[in-house]
C-alpha cells in the first residue's frame, strides 16, 4: 500500500516534469482581436489539408546591439558615421539565440513538421517559413484558420482572429504569420485619387535644362511638373554626375504596374533631356509586370522619382501575385504579407538601393502589436545597412473615419499610421501652393507603439509646449513624432495608358520628389569621396540642419478636430518642412 501509493505519486510526478507532456501543451494567448477587423468578413472554413507558408520570426539575439550600432553610424557627430554594416554583420547581428533556434526546432517536431524541410531561411537563421496544411497549423497555434473576404477590394485570405504559443516559446518568437495580421497590398492600397475635375495646364512646366534657375511658374500651382518640384527644391540645372554609384528602389503594389511606354510619353512631354531613359523590374513571390494593364499609382511613383533624380538607376519591386482564390483548394494559399516579403527578399541581397520609398500604410491599430514591432525591426536591419528609407505620412490629417479605437473600448483618437510611426524610417507629409502650405490630409501625429526616439526629443518637446492644451487626450505625447520633413501632394501631372492626368492623395508624389533629393544630395557626397546619406532623421533633427523651408500655415483635420497646426520649426503636419537641395547640397554634400 505504501509503497504503491509513492509509485503513483513519482509517476505523476514524472508526468508533471516530462518535458514533452507539459512543455508544448502549456500555451498563452499571443495575440487575439476582440472582433473581425473592419473591411472583413469571415466566408468559410479553409480545407484542412490547404497548404499554408507558415512564417516564425525568431528574436534576433543581439537586436539591441544593431540599433547602438544603426545610431552610431547615423549619428553626424560619431566616429563611425557612415561605416554601414555589410549584409554578413546585419545578419549576424540578426541571429537568433541557439536556445530559441532548438526550442523552435523541438516544438515543430513535436508536431511533425521537419524543420530541415524550411522553404526559406533568412541570412540569419531569424525567419523560418514552413509549408504545412492548416489542419496541423491549427494544433500548433491552438487557433482555428477563417477565409476572410475584404469587400472593397475582394481580396480572400486565411487568417484567425487569435493565436496562441506554447508559453516557453514566447521569449523566443516575436510573431508567427499568417495569423492575425489581416492587411493586403491590395486592401492598404492608398487612395490616391485621380482628379477628375481638373484638367492638367496646357502650359505644364516642362524642363528647360539649359534655362536658368528660377521661381515655379503660376502654372506650378495647378499642375505640378517635375521641372515644378526643381523649382520648388532649388534642384534645376542640377544633373547626377555619379550614378551608376546609386539605385532607387520602388516598393511596388500587387498587381499595380508601371508602364515603360507611358514613361516614355512623360519624358518626352515633361523632361526631353532624359527620353529613352528606363527602370528595371524586379519580381517578388510571384509578382507580375503586365505592360497592358498600367496602374496610377506605379506609374506615379516611377515618373516622378525617375523625373527628379534620372539617370540615377531605379528598380520597380512587384511584389506577390494574387492567384485566384478556390475556397475547397489544398494548393499554397497566397500568404503574402505585404512588409515582410519585400523586405526579407531585400535583406538577403548583398547589394542594396541607396534610397528606398513606398507608398503604402495604414493604422497603427489594425496591425498586431508584435507585427508592427517585428516590421520596424526589419527596417531598423534595413537602415543599418545604409538605405534611406522613406514612408508616406498616409493621407488622413490626423486620422479619417471615425477615429474610434479597436480595443473594445471605442474611444475617439487620433489614428497613427504605420509604418510612417517606426523611427527608424523617414515620414514624408505634404504641402500644396506656389507659397508652399500644410495640405489637409497631409498625415501626422504621436505613435502609440514606438516611443519618441531621442533624435527627435528637442524639436518635439518644443512643439508640444507651443501646443499647450489643443488636441489633449486625443493623441500620446510619448510616442515617435512624425511626419519628419514634407514636400509637394496634390495635382501632378501623370501620363497612364498615353493620357495625361491630375492625381492627389499625397502617398507616393511627396515621398518620391523626397527620394529624389535623397540621391542627388548622395551623388554630390559621392562626388566629394563621401558616403551616402542612409538613415536620414538623426541627421536632419541635429542642430545646424536649416536646409528645409519651414511650413508654418495651414493643418491636417480629421477624427472632428483641426488636426494639428503648423508652426515655425517641428510640427506634425510638416516635419521639417520641405527640402531646399541648393542649402542641403552645401550642409551635407
Ligand atoms: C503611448 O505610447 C507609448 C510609447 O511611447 C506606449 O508604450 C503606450 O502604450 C502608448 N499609450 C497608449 C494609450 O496607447
Ligand atoms: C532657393 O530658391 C529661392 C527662390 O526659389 C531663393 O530665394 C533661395 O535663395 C534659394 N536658395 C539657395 C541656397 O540658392
Amino acid at each position: 500500500m505504501y509503497w504503491s501509493k509513492l509509485l503513483v505519486l513519482a509517476l505523476a510526478q514524472f508526468v508533471l516534469a516530462s518535458p514533452h507532456a507539459r512543455r508544448w501543451d502549456d500555451l498563452a494567448v499571443k495575440h487575439s482581436w476582440t472582433e473581425i477587423p473592419e473591411g472583413w468578413v469571415y466566408h468559410s472554413a479553409p480545407s484542412p489539408s490547404r497548404l499554408l507558408d507558415l512564417r516564425i520570426g525568431m528574436k534576433s539575439h543581439k537586436m539591441d546591439d544593431l540599433i547602438t550600432q544603426l545610431y552610431e553610424v547615423s549619428d553626424p557627430k560619431h566616429p563611425k558615421y557612415g561605416q554601414y554594416l555589410s549584409k554578413e554583420e546585419v545578419d549576424a547581428l540578426s541571429a537568433p539565440h541557439p536556445d530559441s533556434v532548438e526550442a523552435v526546432e523541438a516544438w515543430l517536431q513535436h508536431h511533425g513538421v521537419n524543420p530541415d524541410e524550411a522553404i526559406d531561411r533568412s541570412g540569419g537563421g531569424d525567419w523560418i517559413t514552413l509549408r504545412i496544411p492548416v489542419s496541423v497549423a491549427e494544433r500548433m497555434l491552438d487557433t482555428k484558420y477563417g477565409v476572410y473576404h475584404h469587400l472593397k477590394s475582394e481580396d480572400y485570405i486565411v487568417r484567425a482572429l487569435s493565436y496562441s504559443l506554447p508559453r516557453e516559446l514566447h521569449s523566443h518568437i516575436n510573431l508567427v504569420t499568417p495569423t492575425t495580421y489581416f492587411g493586403t497590398i491590395r486592401a492598404m492600397k492608398s487612395n490616391s485619387f485621380v482628379n477628375p475635375d481638373i484638367q492638367v495646364s496646357k502650359e505644364a512646366f516642362v524642363e528647360d535644362v539649359n534655362a536658368p534657375a528660377a521661381l515655379p511658374p503660376a502654372s506650378c500651382a495647378t499642375t505640378v511638373t517635375p521641372a515644378c518640384l526643381k523649382a520648388f527644391y532649388n534642384i534645376t540645372g542640377f544633373s547626377p554626375v555619379n550614378p551608376a554609384s546609386q539605385r532607387i528602389g520602388i516598393a511596388g503594389y500587387l498587381e499595380e504596374f508601371g508602364n515603360r511606354a507611358d514613361l516614355q510619353t512623360f519624358l518626352n512631354q515633361l523632361l526631353p533631356a532624359s527620353r529613352g531613359f528606363t527602370y528595371t523590374t524586379t519580381l517578388i513571390n510571384g509578382g507580375e509586370d503586365d505592360q497592358n494593364d498600367p496602374g496610377v499609382e506605379a506609374n506615379l511613383d516611377i515618373q516622378y522619382v525617375v523625373g527628379m533624380a534620372a539617370p540615377i538607376p531605379v528598380t520597380y519591386y512587384s511584389t506577390g501575385g494574387r492567384p485566384p482564390f478556390i475556397p475547397d483548394s489544398t494548393q499554397s494559399t497566397n500568404t503574402n504579407e505585404p512588409y515582410l516579403d519585400w523586405v526579407n527578399f531585400v535583406l538577403a541581397q548583398s547589394t542594396i538601393p541607396t534610397v528606398f520609398t513606398t507608398s503604402y500604410g495604414e493604422n497603427e491599430q489594425t496591425i498586431p502589436l508584435d507585427y508592427r514591432q517585428s516590421v520596424c525591426d526589419l527596417f531598423a536591419k534595413l537602415t543599418a545597412r545604409g538605405s534611406t528609407i522613406l514612408f508616406s505620412s498616409g493621407d488622413s490629417g490626423v486620422g479619417g473615419g471615425d477615429c474610434r479605437t479597436n480595443d473594445g473600448r471605442n474611444r475617439v483618437q487620433f489614428q497613427p499610421a504605420f509604418p510612417a510611426s517606426c523611427p527608424f524610417v523617414t515620414a514624408v507629409g505634404g504641402t500644396t501652393g506656389l507659397t508652399e502650405t500644410t495640405i489637409g490630409f497631409s498625415g501626422g501625429g504621436f505613435s502609440n507603439t514606438f516611443a519618441r526616439p531621442a533624435y527627435q526629443d528637442t524639436a518635439v518637446s518644443r512643439y508640444l509646449q507651443i501646443l499647450g492644451n489643443t488636441n489633449a487626450g486625443l493623441f500620446n505625447t510619448t510616442g515617435r513624432a512624425y511626419p519628419d520633413l514634407s514636400a509637394q501632394a496634390n495635382r501632378f501631372e501623370v501620363f497612364v495608358g498615353g493620357r495625361a492626368i491630375s492625381v492627389g492623395g499625397t502617398s507616393a508624389r511627396n515621398v518620391q520628389t523626397v527620394a529624389g533629393i535623397v540621391a542627388l544630395i548622395n551623388d554630390v557626397r559621392i562626388s566629394n569621396g563621401k558616403g551616402v546619406l542612409g538613415f536620414l532623421n538623426p541627421l536632419i533633427y541635429s542642430d545646424g540642419v536649416t536646409g528645409f523651408n519651414d511650413i508654418v500655415t495651414g493643418s491636417n483635420p480629421g477624427c472632428g478636430t483641426n488636426g494639428f497646426p503648423a508652426r515655425a520649426g517641428w510640427d506634425p503636419a510638416t516635419g521639417l518642412g520641405t527640402p531646399d537641395f541648393a542649402k542641403l547640397r552645401l550642409l551635407l554634400g
